[in-house]
């Protein structure tokens, strides 16, 4: 296949929800549909149902046996789909941010019942800010909820999108008979008790008599209802989805296969192939020749025995090769893949050649850290993976004096999997571990022990916010460093960052020092 052909078949996403609203469902359907899985179930939910580390590290020890489940990518209808798997723990979300930096497109699951929640909001602030085109699905279906219009305003109004439902449902809870499929003008009938794909009725015509036969007295309620969502609702178009200004709204129950194929198709149609990637120097597009790919996460196997990590890089641009020499920009050193695994029917395997869209698996002993462009020359540094602002703090200490060594070398890579951040107070020395969830400073507790064979102990800190500060004028900042020594701190990368106490001492610093500027995230 030419190249440009294998770029334009390639779909590469992230389904994203809050917790609980179907998010493993869906995709272990979509995985059903792409042959990559046989039976349900065999999708592993990294739900962290209670919130503890046991939890968490049970669920990494699943994932380190099985890294796949992180890029789950397979063959559907003559389209190479790469769905990215996002921690749904609110403690995680760091990583879901970053992950959504290396898809073209984002499907959001909605639970019907609940509607918008907190984690949903939030999400859907990063694809904006990205401007990543979203589809949304409203699920469970099968389950009582409230009325379909007034879901979509809430959908309009907390998720800031204008939305055009593509298909619409014929009641719901137990009343719920189906959806019109409004994209492909079909109607599909719901059975609780089939779980295979039901057949889809062609339905051009909806004022014909034929729908009363199918669904009874509901036929005129659809006919109507469907008449309000062409009043109400903007055409669909697509360039307005791609441009991440219109959110195309499918209804189904993911637990009952049911309305799956249909977002499946709808998605394969409308959603982009690999986008242009923006990195400092310029836009790269994926049809250049030259490879080029950055890292967006770094995943550590927890065997004790090998501390060896994945590191998943994406593909932006040019065909990749394996065993070709390629340059890391951050060190300037040339690396040789030899290994490299593609994340295929749920099982790694080594490939020869990978093209934009896809994610690589590579495997590392430390050398990369994420953010990490990888080309084959051209001196390019991809941008968009911003370290937030963290929320909680502590102090590290070594709990163990004859592992010093161990435990600085061991969160130093922790640091660079992007677990937690690690500022250096400047006015006592000691470091200071920022995380935006309380389970990442258990996590790094465990880790450091188990993997790395060091011991350590925290100690409280309060603290309201990091922020990484700049200015135009060297002589305030200065100033504004000599004034809030004590409260100076610098990242792993040597920046200015300063810690404020609370919202209050933040706000007066701002005042004084006009000149300065505050930022939250450490790219800007
Ligand atoms: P998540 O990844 O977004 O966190 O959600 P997940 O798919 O794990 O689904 C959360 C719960 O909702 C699961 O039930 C799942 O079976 C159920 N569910 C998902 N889709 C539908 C649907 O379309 N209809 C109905 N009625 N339920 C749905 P659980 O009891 O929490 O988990 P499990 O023990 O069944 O795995």
């Amino acid at each position: 296949m030419k190249f440009l052909d294998e770029i334009k078949r390639r779909r590469t996403f992230g389904i994203v929800s809050h917790p609980d609203a179907g998010k493993t469902t869906l995709t272990e359907k979509l995985l059903l549909f792409g042959g990559a899985i046989r039976v349900a179930g065999a999708v592993k939910s990294n739900k962290i149902k209670k919130g503890a580390t046991s939890d968490f590290m049970e669920i990494e020890r699943q994932r380190g046996i099985s890294v796949a489940t992180s890029v789950m990518g397979f063959e559907y209808d003559g389209y190479k789909v790469n769905i990215l798997d996002t921690p749904g723990h609110q403690d995680f979300q760091e990583d879901t941010f970053r992950t959504l930096t290396a898809v073209d497109s984002v499907i959001i699951v909605i639970d019907a019942a609940k509607g918008v929640e907190p984690q949903t909001e939030k999400l859907m602030n990063v694809c904006r800010m990205r401007k990543t085109p979203v589809i949304v699905f409203v699920n469970k279906m099968d389950r009582p909820a409230g009325d379909s219009f007034t879901l979509m305003d809430e959908i309009e109004e907390q998720l800031k999108i204008q939305v055009r439902p593509l298909s619409w449902p014929i009641n719901n809870g137990p009343d719920f008979k189906g959806v019109y499929n409004i994209f492909n003008r079909s109607l599909k009938l719901f059975n609780p008790n089939i779980q295979e794909i039901e057949e889809r009725i062609k339905f051009e015509d909806i004022s014909s008599p034929d729908l009363e036969d199918h669904i009874g007295d509901d036929a005129e309620t659809l006919r109507e209802e469907l008449e309000l969502v062409e009043g109400v609702y903007p055409e669909f178009n697509s360039e307005e989805y791609l441009a991440g200004d219109l959110a195309p709204v499918f209804f189904g129950s993911a637990l009952y296969n049911f309305g799956v194929q249909e977002l499946l198709d709808a998605f394969l149609q409308i959603a982009p192939s690999p986008k242009p990637s923006f990195a400092e120097e310029r836009e790269v597009k994926p049809d250049e020749s030259g490879f080029s790919g950055f890292v967006f996460k770094i995943h550590a196997n927890i065997d004790p025995n090998h501390r060896s990590r994945i590191a998943f890089v994406k593909i932006c641009s040019g065909k990749f090769e394996r065993n070709k020499m390629y340059k890391h920009i951050r060190s300037g050193k040339t690396v040789r893949i030899s290994s490299p695994t593609a994340f295929m029917a749920s099982q790694k395997e080594i490939v020869e050649e990978a093209f934009p869209g896809d994610i690589i698996g590579v495997p590392d002993n430390g050398n990369f850290i994420i953010g990490d462009t990888i080309t084959d020359n051209e001196e390019i540094h991809f941008k968009g993976l911003p370290s937030f602002s963290p929320e909680l703090f502590r102090y590290i200490e070594n709990a163990d004096p004859m592992k010093s060594k161990q435990l600085a070398k061991g969160i130093d890579q922790l640091m660079d999997e992007g677990v937690a951040q690690l500022f250096t107070s400047q006015f006592n020395g000691r470091k200071i571990i920022g995380t935006v969830g309380q389970l990442q400073f258990e996590v790094i507790q465990y880790r450091l022990e188990h993997e790395y064979n060091a011991k350590c102990r925290f100690e409280p800190l309060s603290m309201y916010k990091a922020c990484w500060i700049e200015s135009d004028d060297p002589k305030i900042l200065t100033e504004f460093k000599k004034r809030k020594h004590q409260k100076m701190a610098k990242d792993k990368l040597g920046r200015d960052v300063f810690m404020a106490d609370s919202s209050f001492i933040l706000q007066m610093a701002q005042d004084e020092f006009k000149g300065i500027k505050f930022h939250f995230t450490s790219e800007f």
